[in-house]
């Protein structure tokens, strides 16, 4: 790999007390520094030259100044010091990944897929322990103020807290209806024409009866007949009984409900907001939180199959492709308020 020559007379002392003084530009201030005498600065710098084959350093008032030769070398040896402390910091972020924890919380919904991403991740990390949160999104925050976990996953971070949100999947709400449901009328449908059935829907506090409240509100829609349920699983049964109709995130539909639930073709939907993955801005992310949260990007890609493999069989199905990926916080589905 090193071609034998120079290299091989050298010492990373002698390079190190080279920069020092280069850096300073004298070798009193060096020796200080170094907690070295003069004279073995000298000695260094002297057989280090021998070794190169140049001067370094030539003599300039009361200090000293860089050759040619020294100059090339001072490059280079700033050069090393970058290889080496990526190096380094490569060997700290393995021993880190070795062992450690993650905690993590994340909204109801995203257990549909999250706890996938994790076991796929700790295969990778065997030695990390994984603490797993599952809440509403109301319980999420909270545990996100409480600073309890290193991440969060939801689809709407709060806009006004000091956060770091960073959106990795979309997040497509549908209509859902019984399977033997018969639409109001034919053609295109809007949600004012579906106010008149009983709709399921989330307790309050969670972030899928945000999104739904928010767009009621914005599409000026009146819900005849509400019924609130506090989980999806608990809303599909309904929904398949024939108890109602329901707004859901895609990813809470497996290829097992749609026998007996029919996704509905309804103006504006699917409703499209993106999971984010949620710190707070000025908090110091372990090695085991990082690599997870750069893991979620690759497994989102996986997810959606643009990752040059097949998309993978998770209870997911069907994932609208981000066109060109959510931009950062421009979610349209991105809360204003906790
Ligand atoms: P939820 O949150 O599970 O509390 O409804 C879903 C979301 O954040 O999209």
């Amino acid at each position: 790999m090193f071609k034998r020559g120079r290299l091989g007379h050298l010492t990373l002392r002698q390079l190190e007390t080279f920069e020092t003084v280069a850096r300073l530009g004298s070798i009193t201030r060096a020796a200080e520094a170094m907690h070295l005498s003069q004279p073995a600065v000298s000695i260094q710098l002297r057989s280090l030259a021998a070794a190169v084959g140049q001067r370094l350093t030539e003599p300039a008032g009361r200090g000293i100044k860089l050759t040619q030769a020294g100059h090339d070398l001072y490059q280079a040896c700033s050069e090393l010091a970058a290889v080496w402390s990526r190096f380094e910091s490569q060997l700290d972020e393995g021993a880190a990944l070795r062992r450690g924890r993650l905690r993590v919380s994340v909204v109801t919904t995203a257990k549909y897929f999250l706890p996938r991403a994790l076991g796929l991740f700790v295969q990778k990390h065997p030695g990390i322990d994984v603490e797993l949160e599952i809440l509403n999104r109301d319980g999420v925050l909270a545990r996100l103020r409480d600073r309890l976990d290193d991440l969060h996953v939801m689809s709407a971070p709060p806009l006004d807290w000091a956060i770091e949100a960073h959106p990795f999947l979309d997040n497509p709400l549908v209509v859902i209806a019984p399977r033997a449901f018969q639409a109001p009328r034919r053609g295109e449908l809007r949600l004012a024409d579906l106010a008149g059935e009983r709709f399921l829907l989330r307790e309050s506090g969670s972030g899928t009866r945000m999104a739904v409240d928010e767009l009621l509100a914005r599409e000026r829609v009146r819900l005849a007949r509400r019924m609130t349920v506090g989980s999806n699983e608990a809303i599909k049964q309904a929904v398949a009984g024939g108890l109602g109709l329901a707004i859901m995130s895609r990813h809470a539909l497996s290829e097992a409900d749609l026998p007996e639930i029919r996704i509905l073709q309804v103006r504006g939907f699917p409703l499209l907001g993106a999971w984010h993955v949620v710190h707070w801005r000025d908090a110091h992310l372990s090695a085991p939180a990082a690599a997870f949260r750069a893991y979620l990007l690759e497994f989102a890609a996986e997810l959606r199959g643009d990752a040059g493999r097949a998309p993978l069989r998770a209870s997911v199905v069907d994932v609208p492709r981000a066109r060109g990926g959510p931009a950062r916080g421009a979610s349209p589905r991105r809360a204003r308020n906790p």
